[in-house]
């Protein structure tokens, strides 16, 4: 992949990379076209990383289609797609994690022990390995942004994390690849998420600013629905994910599947 990569900045091509994990949606393809509108080259990762999975959680059954994800990809106008191996990203031996202190440690932090870590080390191994001009994240996962951020910066990879807005579906669910786990009565449970984040948007609009009232605003609307366990729905700082803040995140389980949701209330919500 370097080889490529450092062949197209010689030739003073700028490169854009987009990580997934496949089973690519509108969400990713949002992104790969912003990508493809801003440089030159694109690359696109799929790797389904072992170490952001804690035990217990869906590693095995996470959804892969490489098929599919290629003929999209290309239709795209993808320039490559790396698709490395673990062994290939984690040789035998090899034990070095990335840690940011701080951000990664609340809310998904707290309930995905070891989940930012795997996140924070395999974006810094694919930074090395297509040493991109950008890089391309969804706002879906706010707190991976904001820890990506702050490991970029502090590695001092020369890679400017671009972020764009979540896309929803029709009824405001955020689009996940994790959305195919849903049964078709989870499925429409799992609006409670966005619904939420639409009631307290609402509310901030008219001018409530206080966290007790807005928060509750968000646990009343996801407590109703009976499908729902809600893990956490908190205001933080957009910029630290520490409390008091106009960032809405929610992480609620429908059934068996967590979906997590964010939205800041300074910002009418979409739709
Ligand atoms: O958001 C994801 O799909 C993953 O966390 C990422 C950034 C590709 C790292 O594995």
């Amino acid at each position: 992949m370097l080889g490529v990569s450092r062949r197209w900045r010689r030739e003073g091509q700028a490169i854009g990379l987009v990580p997934t994990m496949g089973a690519l949606h509108a969400g990713h393809l949002s992104l790969v076209e912003r990508s493809c509108r801003e440089n030159h080259r694109v690359v696109v990762s799929i790797f389904v990383n072992p170490i952001q999975f804690g035990p217990g959680e869906d590693f095995e059954r996470y959804p892969r289609d490489a098929e599919r994800d290629a003929e999209v990809l290309a239709k795209a106008g993808v320039d490559f797609i790396y698709r490395p191996t673990v062994a290939v990203m984690y040789p035998t031996g090899s034990s070095t994690r990335i840690h940011v202190a701080g951000v990664s440690e609340p809310l998904e932090g707290r309930a995905r022990p070891g989940h930012f870590d795997g996140v924070a080390t395999v974006v810094a191994k694919l930074f090395t390995a297509v040493e991109p001009d950008r890089a391309y994240f969804g706002q879906k996962d706010a707190q991976q942004v904001t820890v990506v951020k702050r490991m970029a910066q502090d590695l001092g990879f020369p890679v400017e994390i671009r972020v764009s807005a979540t896309v929803r579906e029709p009824d405001g669910l955020a689009l996940s690849s994790r959305n195919a786990y849903l049964a078709p009565e989870e499925r429409k449970a799992a609006v409670c998420l966005s619904s939420a984040l639409r009631l307290a948007s609402g509310a901030y609009a008219r001018g409530e600013r206080s966290p007790e009232r807005l928060r509750r605003t968000l646990w009343e609307r996801l407590e109703v629905e009976p499908l729902a366990q809600v893990e956490y729905a908190e205001l933080v700082d957009p910029e630290t994910f520490s409390a008091h803040g106009s960032l809405a995140v929610l992480a609620v389980r429908i059934g068996r599947t967590r979906l997590i949701d964010n939205h800041d209330l300074a910002m009418d919500f979409p739709g």
